[in-house]
């Protein structure tokens, strides 16, 4: 990870250690101890606090790469302030240097890597962060890994791009450009890359130099004269390329003729606030937006002290492709921009320079991100015009997730982040959302027996019955090969985004009184949010609501198991009592004797209605019920003279018998309980040792444990 030694003498201060790691917070959604109100029920009972929500997405969380120096120190207690600051002021003059062009030299002959270019650079600092490749995942990015879920395939590319461009190959001369639905991520790739930028930077492994008052703060090597450049290469292996700006060619005549070596440098520290290395354009208003954002622009105020216009002191160097000088742009909606601005772009990425119209072209090295949506690109590949800079630009697609797992951590550091649930988040709360949210971004497979819930399993690594892995690769061929046409997206390239999502859950978590944040409030945000929804149309909301209604249907099952789950825990005692109670009937039964009632000690007859509820639960019909106990009094006469004890395990088919019956005498206690409008003490106990086991056990608080099964009541009811 990042913890930049400084090395070389440009750092003064050895040993330090730049980016402690951030502290990192884990999602919230936890609530305080509540006293449950059971509704309708009057009686009060007090919970334990619920453990953490599981599967938090923060407790395996990497460190970042874009870690920031002064960060506090993970020591609990107050801050000592005065110290931090010290210490920030500390590091940050470590950071500072200032030297001559010939100290920066020297400095470069001991680490020729001082001269790389921009896209080296950006390699280089993904590369530190940590790339974990195995032959069975997914290689994992360490410096994308914390906040980006699921795109696996777009970062390989992203990975890749970087790689090659390194190498200075010809990829380094496009554009890379980010294609993808709304919310799928594409401006956190690139602002991670830029705030990775900016810390690498203030490291000792990211350390830039440029001339000192450089309006571009451009590389010092572009002082070598043409001519020596093949000898310092051969003898120092510094690589140099590019040429000085205007304004430094100025200055090298004027000021510094005679004595380049003398040149000031100075150590660099990314910051876009600062307009250094990394900037952004966005495309606005069409009137208003001049190509002087982009390339700088005459300084009129000035002109008239330097009387020429083509006096580079007169010209302002600030457009975004001369502040990202060395670092990187962020082109925002590209296609959005008009054709010159475009073409701005085709000539810096082709020629590596800035063209204007008073001075020859300005070489810059800079990568330039740019993103898009998949309408955008459509017509504008479709427009030949626009054959010469499609061939400059490297397409990159950022679908939307597939996969649930990586879906739900999204939802997971979103709401996380902002503290915005404030409430508890309902064990598949987030799963149920993200279920809905994939299935609109599936695509209907025309394979036998494949729906597209199967699907959407598949995708997620379960095994789904009579489908594999083959199938998986199958589906996804076949998506991608129904392709664009017919105006419908390509599968992940559409249907509902996480912000969506998360718009809703918010919302639904902020309304008055909110304390959890359940799956069927999940849904229901959902749903409603549907009505309100630009952009869909009729057609489009109907299919949105049939998917809601089938991840409905699939938490239904999950929400049956779950409260079949939280029974389980006294199931073993159950089922042994329920068992020795047949027994004892079954013996009295086949001895045609009398049973003591366990209460009044009157004698009783074997209680046949109770044997005959276990028995038919395997279908033990009337006329055989006889051969069936007496075959397992035989067995346990068997055991007995083997010295061995007869548990309700040893006869597969009672076991089975007995589990269902408790299933079934369960799922009577549920409905009734929670069907009664005053249950009694005895229905109130149970309900409230599930609630709690659900509560202890599950991840539950008492709220949402309550909504299930409440809920699983009615399920059972129908
Ligand atoms: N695959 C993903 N992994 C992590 N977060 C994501 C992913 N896709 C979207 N997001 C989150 O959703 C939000 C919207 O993403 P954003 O980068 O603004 O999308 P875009 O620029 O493509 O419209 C961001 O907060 C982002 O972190
Ligand atoms: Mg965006
Ligand atoms: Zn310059
Ligand atoms: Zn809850």
């Amino acid at each position: 990870m990042q913890s930049h030694t400084p090395a070389g003498r440009a750092t003064p201060r050895p040993g330090t250690s730049e980016n402690p790691p951030a502290a990192v917070a884990g999602p919230g959604g936890n609530c305080s101890p509540t006293t449950l109100i059971a509704p309708g029920r009057g009686a009060a009972v007090a919970m334990p606090p619920p453990p953490d929500p599981p599967g938090g997405s923060a407790a395996v969380e990497p460190q970042r790469a874009a870690g920031h120096p002064g960060a506090p120190p993970v020591e609990p207690g107050p801050i000592d302030l005065a110290a931090r600051l010290r210490e920030y002021g500390r590091l940050a003059a470590a950071r500072t240097w200032r030297g001559t062009f010939a100290e920066y030299y020297e400095l470069c002959r001991q680490r020729p890597q001082l001269a790389r270019l921009s896209h080296a650079r950006v390699f280089d600092m993904l590369t530190a962060a940590g790339v974990g490749r195995s032959d069975r995942g997914p290689t994992e990015y360490a410096f994308f890994a914390a906040d980006l879920f699921g795109l696996e395939r777009t970062l390989d590319q992203i990975y890749d791009y970087f790689g090659a461009a390194a190498k200075r190959l010809e990829v380094r001369k496009r554009i890379l450009l980010l294609m993808g639905p709304v919310g799928g991520g594409k401006s956190t790739i690139v602002s991670l890359l830029k705030r990775g930028l900016e810390a690498h930077s203030r490291g000792a492994d990211g350390a830039v130099y440029g001339i000192a008052d450089c309006p571009m703060h451009e590389e010092p090597l572009h002082l070598l004269p043409a001519e020596l450049r093949a000898e310092v290469l051969a003898k120092d292996g510094i690589h140099v390329e590019g040429d000085l700006c205007p304004y430094c060619r100025w200055r090298c005549r004027q000021e510094w003729a005679g004595d380049v070596g003398a040149v000031p440098v100075e150590r660099l520290t990314f910051s876009e606030k600062d307009r250094l290395g990394i900037g952004t354009f966005s495309p606005s208003d069409e009137k208003s937006q001049d190509i002087s954002e982009l390339v700088g622009s005459v300084d009129l105020a000035t002109v008239g002290r330097y009387g020429a216009e083509s006096d580079p002191r007169a010209y302002r160097f600030d457009g975004e492709f001369n502040i990202a000088n060395r670092g990187l742009m962020e082109f925002v909606e590209m296609l959005k921009c008009q054709e010159e601005f475009l073409y701005g772009l085709l000539t810096l990425s082709q020629e590596q320079s800035i063209k204007t119209s008073r001075f020859a072209m300005i070489y810059a090295d800079l990568v330039v991100v740019a993103h898009t949506n998949e309408a955008e690109y459509q017509s504008f590949v479709a427009n030949p015009k626009n054959e010469a800079l499609r061939d400059r630009i490297i397409l990159v697609k950022v679908p939307y997730n597939l996969r649930i797992k990586d879906e739900m951590r999204i939802y997971g550091k979103l709401l996380g982040e902002g503290g915005a649930l404030g409430v508890h988040c309902a064990p598949h709360a987030l799963e149920v959302a993200a279920t809905f949210a994939v299935l609109t971004r599936l695509r209907e497979s025309k394979k036998a027996g494949m729906s597209l819930i199967k699907k959407l399993r598949l995708y997620d690594g379960e095994s789904v019955e009579g489908f594999g892995a083959a199938d998986v690769r199958e589906l996804q061929e076949e998506a991608e090969q129904a392709g664009g046409g017919r105006g419908e997206p390509v599968e992940g390239m559409g249907g509902i985004s996480p912000r969506y999502v998360i718009n809703r859950l918010s919302s639904a978590v902020s309304r008055q009184g909110c304390r959890c944040l359940t799956p069927l409030e999940a849904l229901r945000a959902l749903k409603d949010g549907l009505e309100q929804h630009t952009g869909l149309d009729r057609q489009a909301r109907e299919a949105y609501l049939n998917l809601i209604y089938e991840t409905r249907k699939e938490y239904d099952e999950i929400a049956k198991t779950q409260v079949h789950k939280a029974f389980v825990y006294s199931f073993e005692d159950s089922a042994r009592t329920l068992f020795d109670n047949y027994l004892d009937n079954a013996l009295a039964y086949w001895n045609r004797a009398k049973l003591a009632d366990p209460i009044t000690g009157e004698d009783v007859e074997p209680d046949e209605k109770l044997m005959r509820s276990i028995e038919e639960q395997i279908g033990v019909a009337d006329n055989v019920k006889r051969a069936f106990r007496e075959e397992m009094l035989v067995r346990i006469s068997a055991l007995a003279r083997r010295g061995e004890r007869f548990d309700y395990r040893s006869h597969e088919r009672l076991r089975e018998a007995l589990e269902k019956k408790l299933f079934s005498d369960l799922r009577n206690i549920v409905k009734i309980t929670t069907s009664v409008k005053t249950p009694d003490a005895d229905q109130l106990r149970r309900i409230n040792e599930v609630c709690a086991r659900l509560v202890a056990e599950h991840g539950y608080c008492t709220i949402c444990a309550n909504e299930l099964v409440q809920y699983v009541g009615q399920l059972l009811a129908r």
